[in-house]
């Protein structure tokens, strides 16, 4: 998921080593797998391969046979041959990018002598299936759901085992971020045959219709804010106002465009919402990857950063002097490296390798968050009408959304006969408002993770790691030895 309306969610030396090519296990129809081995440093100095699968399109249908190319990139050097599989259920984006940001696989893989596969998400990174036209139309398009995500993780696990020399008989535990992490658990709760145990971080499973409030999300996002600083946020609160009267104001427009250094300049208060909703999203985007030291997840940032921008918001500051502060703010998210000509306001910033085009249309379909906010935070207000979302979705797609769907389809919060999931949240990130952060069970555990932002746990570990999260990585690891009964 990216960003207010989408969302959510580490690295890998190497040796190319060539898998062989091998029978494909499907009855029938002999595919012929295509391995490739690529070589592909990262900074950790682990290494992986760059492999591709033959999946099926359609998962759930008779009538079209066809397969495309699936990535999924595997990692065997960590493993014995005795070892469990570790299985990244890739979200909305290209898989190397989860991959960069998931370190935790990476840091325990040794203890666990564990085999590592990340695999890309349909219609994601280069996992097309219908190549440059698979987002043409609704036809095109049909194949985008979580559900044939899942049948593509629980078939390409069923080909791994049946094609890697010792891995048939190996236990596969899921580990995701974000939508990854909703992937993650409902992987387990889909698929029990195929995935002993789930750790799924920072996965807002709840964050759908009719299971929290819809003001949930923005009261997670002020309360980040507030923490930082009262003064922080009362500004941000009166600040909305602000902007309205300055822009009325003789010159205020080119006051605000010249001050934020806008790509493009604000011209009439018609200009003003997606402004501001630029810095909504400012806002909910620093509060999720508010790490403790510098990243570069969404974007270059410093450690805390939310703490640093308020900083600049440290005084209560009125008119001009709030909109500079502000513009402070802003300059640290898109700016901090000092190599950004200009502000974009009309939703053409963002982080390109998130799939924002594919989440807009999950979002269309099955994957409806409702947000609002009554503008008594950090947050204006912002209401939710599922019709208006719906009309809109239908002039761009064609398609509308189904709005009770999922919490039919995943259990919404019956998940009492589910088992061996593990569900972290930062209580920083936003997200968190629609995470599961009680157990529900012996084997549904929660592990809330205070001062953390965004799957922090699944990050590499880092020297600036607060012991909660640590604690949390040690939770995380004893539970899912348990899992794979060694002993903790
Ligand atoms: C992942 O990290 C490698 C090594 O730093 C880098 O070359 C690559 O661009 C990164 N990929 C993504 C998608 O972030
Ligand atoms: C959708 O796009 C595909 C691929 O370009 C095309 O073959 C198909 O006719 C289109 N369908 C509709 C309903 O427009
Ligand atoms: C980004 O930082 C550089 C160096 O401080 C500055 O020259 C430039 O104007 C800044 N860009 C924006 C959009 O603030
Ligand atoms: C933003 O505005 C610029 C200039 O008007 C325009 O070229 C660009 O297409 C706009 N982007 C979006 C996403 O509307
Ligand atoms: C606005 O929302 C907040 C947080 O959800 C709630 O505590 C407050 O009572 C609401 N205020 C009004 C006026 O509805």
């Amino acid at each position: 998921m990216a960003s207010a309306a989408g969302l959510l969610f580490v690295l890998c030396s190497f040796v190319a080593l060539f898998v062989v090519e091998v029978e494909c296990w499907r009855p029938g129809k002999p595919i012929s797998p295509i391995r490739q081995g690529v070589k592909a440093p990262l900074p950790s100095g682990y290494s992986y391969q760059t492999l591709y699968y033959d999946q099926q399109i359609d998962h759930f249908g008779f009538a079209n046979e066809k397969t495309f190319k699936q990535k999924y990139l595997f990692a065997d050097q960590f493993w014995n041959k005795k070892g469990p599989i570790f299985f990244y259920t890739g979200n909305e984006g290209t898989i190397e990018w989860f991959c960069n940001n998931t370190g935790f696989l990476w840091d325990i893989a040794p203890q666990f002598n564990a085999l590592l596969v990340f695999a890309e998400h349909r219609y994601y990174g280069d996992s097309l299936p219908f190549g440059k036209e698979s987002y043409q139309n609704s036809s095109t398009l049909n194949f985008l759901t979580s559900e044939q995500a899942l049948a593509d993780f629980a078939t390409l696990i069923r080909y791994l085992k049946a094609t890697v020399p010792h891995a048939a008989d190996k236990p596969v535990v899921a580990f995701g971020g974000s939508y990854g992490g909703m992937l993650a658990a409902w992987f387990r709760i889909k698929y029990p045959n195929v995935v002993v145990g789930s750790l799924a971080a920072s996965a807002p499973i709840w964050e759908f219709t009719g299971m929290i409030p819809c003001s949930s999300f923005y009261d997670t996002t002020s309360q980040t804010w507030y923490d930082a600083s009262k003064t922080c946020g009362d500004n941000l609160h009166r600040s909305y106002e602000t902007i309205k009267q300055v822009a009325a104001e003789a010159g205020g427009y080119d006051f605000i465009t010249d001050t934020f250094k806008l790509c493009t300049p604000l011209k009439s208060k018609y200009d003003l919402g997606p402004f501001m909703s630029m810095l909504v999203e400012t806002y909910t985007d620093l509060a999720m990857v508010d790490y403790p030291y510098p990243a570069s997840f969404m974007a270059e940032l410093p450690g805390w950063p939310v703490a640093e921008a308020c900083s600049y918001l440290s005084q209560p500051l009125e008119g001009k002097d709030l909109l500079r502060g502000l513009s402070r703010v802003t300059n640290m998210y898109f700016n901090y490296t000092g190599t950004t000509d200009c502000v974009h306001w009309n939703g053409s910033g963002g982080t390109p390798t998130l799939g924002y085009e594919g989440w807009d249309y999950q979002s269309c379909t099955e994957m409806v968050m409702p947000m609002c906010s009554n503008g008594s935070g950090i947050i204006y207000n912002i209401d939710w009408n599922f019709q208006q979302v719906s009309d809109a979705c239908y002039r761009r797609y064609k398609t509308r959304p189904r709005e009770n769907w999922i919490s039919l389809e995943y259990w919404a919060k019956e998940l009492k006969a589910a088992s061996n999931i593990i569900f972290s949240n930062g209580m920083y990130d936003p997200w968190s408002s629609g995470g599961v952060l009680q157990s529900i069970s012996e084997t549904v555990v929660a592990i809330q993770i205070p001062r953390g932002a965004h799957h922090l746990d699944l990050r590499a570990k880092n020297p600036k790691d607060t012991r909660e999260v640590i604690a949390a990585r040690e939770q995380e690891i004893n539970i899912i030895k348990g899992w794979l009964g060694l002993t903790p």
